[in-house]
């Protein structure tokens, strides 16, 4: 094997992508998945890569120092790609706690980890700190976000987002800790846990259940498929600059009630639907407090530097990812029900 790599998060969303990418494109690396198995984490996505030579995973927590400092000993890892993290910010609003624990503290136990291990020489070491556009608050009607913005996080979220990326840096500046970071928009697309805004109203949808929109409906993000994070999270691992940070976006602007008037269109269609019959199912709800109202991305540092683009346009990307949830009911039901937690003890026992 030719280098040995951690990635965090593997079981979940975006880390389930990362990993398969790995795994098919570098049969010389060993990859190594080190995932808590939260309730966002599910190994189900990752079924097909169980007999890989060059796959292995460990269940543990980032925040368990011990757990963190044995695995890199086991392992010796060459890079770390990290992405285990508590995600969802309405989650954020409940209980914060939880998510300065995972993303502060868990962050700094795998710096601490690797800066151990690569001190006596950091040649050909990488710490790859995956992160989000929230930590640079919320932008008015117009602008985006380039790498240059000041951070502004405003949900505990992104507040715990930002700390984490401040430690990368600090690490970087006063330890040498060679390090890149990206900072990317909502992503869509198979595996998301359905409590992210379009899994959750295409399975709504499909259980003729009301579509909860937040507020007026016209807060505004901008989508990019899973599977094009992946790809540019490689291209960055491999080919991007020490020390650097790059903003990943789709260059895909919606407000909220737009895409969501066209998950309606292409759900009826999909389902055979008389037109008409899921839009009626939109209901306006009480708003997030602190509601970010727009998120736009200027990827335009990693589109010129490293050759990057959004592969999809929208309207595929959407229709892929309908199709998929409706051809994995039984991965959406597991979620819903619970069962899928239960497959680690009868795969793993
Ligand atoms: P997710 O919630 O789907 O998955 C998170 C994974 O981390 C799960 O498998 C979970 O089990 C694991 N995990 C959580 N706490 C852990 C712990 N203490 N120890 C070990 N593993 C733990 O998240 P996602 O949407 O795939 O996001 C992955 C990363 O990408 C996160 O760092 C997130 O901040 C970032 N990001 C996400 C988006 C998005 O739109 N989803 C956009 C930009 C950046
Ligand atoms: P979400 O998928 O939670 O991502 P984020 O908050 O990280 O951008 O939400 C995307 C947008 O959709 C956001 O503006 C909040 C809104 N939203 C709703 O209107 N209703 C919902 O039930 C959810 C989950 C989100």
């Amino acid at each position: 094997m030719s280098k040995t790599l951690l990635i965090t998060g593997g079981a979940g969303f975006i880390g389930s992508h990362v990993i398969r990418l790995f795994v098919n494109k570098y049969p010389d690396y060993k990859i190594v998945n080190l995932d808590k198995l939260t309730y966002a984490g599910n190994l189900e996505n990752l079924k097909d890569l169980e007999n890989k030579e060059n796959y292995i995973f460990e269940k543990g927590d980032i925040v368990d120092e011990d757990c963190v400092n044995e695995l890199f000993a086991k392992y010796d890892f060459d890079g770390v790609i990290h992405l285990a993290a508590e995600s969802h910010v309405d989650r954020s609003i409940k209980n914060p706690m939880e998510f300065i624990m995972t993303n502060v503290v868990g962050t700094v136990n795998l710096l601490n980890a690797a800066k151990n291990l690569w001190k006596e020489n950091i040649d050909g070491n990488l710490f790859y700190h995956v992160s989000t556009d929230e930590v640079y608050g919320s932008l008015g009607d117009t602008g985006l976000f380039s790498e240059n913005t000041s951070y502004d996080p405003q949900s505990p979220y992104a507040s715990s987002k930002a700390s984490s990326d401040h430690f990368v840096r600090a690490y970087g500046n006063t330890y040498g800790m060679p390090y890149v970071i990206s900072n990317c928009s909502n992503n869509y697309g198979p595996n998301q846990f359905p409590e992210k805004l379009l899994p959750l109203f295409i399975n709504n949808i499909r259980n003729r259940k009301s579509l909860p929109v937040y507020g007026d409906g016209k807060f505004t993000r901008d989508w990019l498929y899973v599977v094009d994070h992946a790809i540019a999270i490689d291209k960055i691992y491999h080919e991007g600059r020490n020390g650097e940070t790059y903003n990943i976006g789709g260059f895909n602007e919606w407000r909220n009630i737009d895409l969501i008037k066209i998950l309606c269109k292409q759900m009826d269609i999909a389902l055979g639907n008389e037109t008409g019959t899921s839009e009626r199912l939109i209901t306006y709800v009480k708003d997030r407090p602190g509601h970010d109202k727009r998120y736009a991305i200027d990827a335009n540092k990693l589109k010129n530097e490293l050759g990057w683009e959004p592969s999809l346009q929208f309207n595929e990307g959407l229709v892929k990812t309908i199709t998929w949830y409706l051809a994995n009911e039984k991965w959406l039901e597991n979620i819903v029900s619970g069962d899928y937690q239960k497959y680690y003890e009868q795969q793993y026992s």
